[in-house]
């Protein structure tokens, strides 16, 4: 089954652009799109070594306007076009410990990183996806966007929590043109910004990283599936969700993470 579905290449003839496609769930979802059959451009601020060589590779840091611009430029003059479009760069990386630690700036690069990144490409790459009728967007979030965690997570929950929002009103905005906007919401992914997300709570608490990982199960309300999710399967979400097979899907927000939210 897993052969049949992989060996399909329902991508074929489209470009793809994920951004923070050289780690974690980016990296998982490059390499799923691009086995359906799609050219897939990624982007980071450093170098990936081999991976550069699968896919290509633009470097950037996505959180300043201007390197939004500068890879607009090279997608518009190497490729043309963007088919499909997964805003996967994002993160975490401002202290705990509550509204008191967080300053403006962090503030502001929370805003730049989870949500300004997506809305800037968005604006430049839709024109040409409305022009020709066809596209999908998807905006990865999370369900700290849907269950925020006051002492870790208040700037990062914020964001995402707007992310969604302006997710939903773009998908609006530009279904009747053609074009698709989904909203992806993992849970606990493996990759290695939740090891060092749960590295640095682990120091500050004084337990091991194991300890730290059951508090945190604990924390959001406990995970059913018992385990944090191996980034190929979220990448398997999005592939489907940009795939022809989810033709009718625009505005809905997919919840991927082990049943860990409490509600229907
Ligand atoms: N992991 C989880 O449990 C989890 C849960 C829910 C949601 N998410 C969301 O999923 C997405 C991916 O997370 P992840 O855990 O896979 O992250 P990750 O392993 O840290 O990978 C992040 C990717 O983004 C790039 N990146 C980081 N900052 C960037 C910037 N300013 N400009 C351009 N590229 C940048 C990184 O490369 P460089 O460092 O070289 O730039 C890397 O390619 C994020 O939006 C995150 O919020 C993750």
């Amino acid at each position: 089954m897993e052969n049949e579905q992989n060996s399909n290449k329902d991508l074929e003839g489209k470009i793809a652009l994920v951004t923070g496609g050289t780690k974690g769930i980016g990296k998982a979802i490059a390499d799923r799109l691009a086995e359906a059959g799609a050219k897939v451009i990624i982007t980071a601020r450093n170098h990936p070594g081999e991976i550069a060589l699968k896919h290509h590779f633009f470097a950037a840091d996505l959180s300043k306007p201007a390197d939004v611009a500068a890879l607009v430029n090279e997608i518009s003059e190497h490729f043309g076009r963007v088919d499909i479009l997964v805003n996967n760069m994002g993160a975490n990386t401002f202290p705990g410990g509550g509204f008191s630690t967080l300053t403006d700036e962090h503030w502001d690069q929370a805003l730049q990183i989870n949500l300004l990144s997506s809305v800037r490409l968005d604006r430049a790459l839709l024109p040409k996806m409305l022009e020709q009728k066809s596209g999908v967007i998807i905006h990865i979030s999370s369900t700290s966007g849907l269950l925020p965690i006051w002492e870790s997570t208040m700037a990062y929950s914020a964001a995402k929590a707007a992310l969604n929002g302006y997710s939903k009103t773009l998908s609006s905005e530009v279904a009747p043109q053609g074009v698709r906007v989904v909203t992806v919401s993992p849970g606990l992914n493996k990759t290695d910004a939740m090891a060092t997300f749960l590295a640095d709570l682990a120091k500050s608490a004084g337990i091991t990283v194991e300890q730290m990982t059951r508090s945190l199960m604990e924390r959001i309300g406990g995970v059913p599936m018992g385990r944090m999710a191996d980034p190929i399967e979220t990448a398997e979400l999005v592939y489907f969700l940009v795939s022809p097979k989810a033709s009718y899907i625009t505005g809905a927000n997919y919840i991927i993470d082990g049943g860990n939210l409490p509600v229907v």
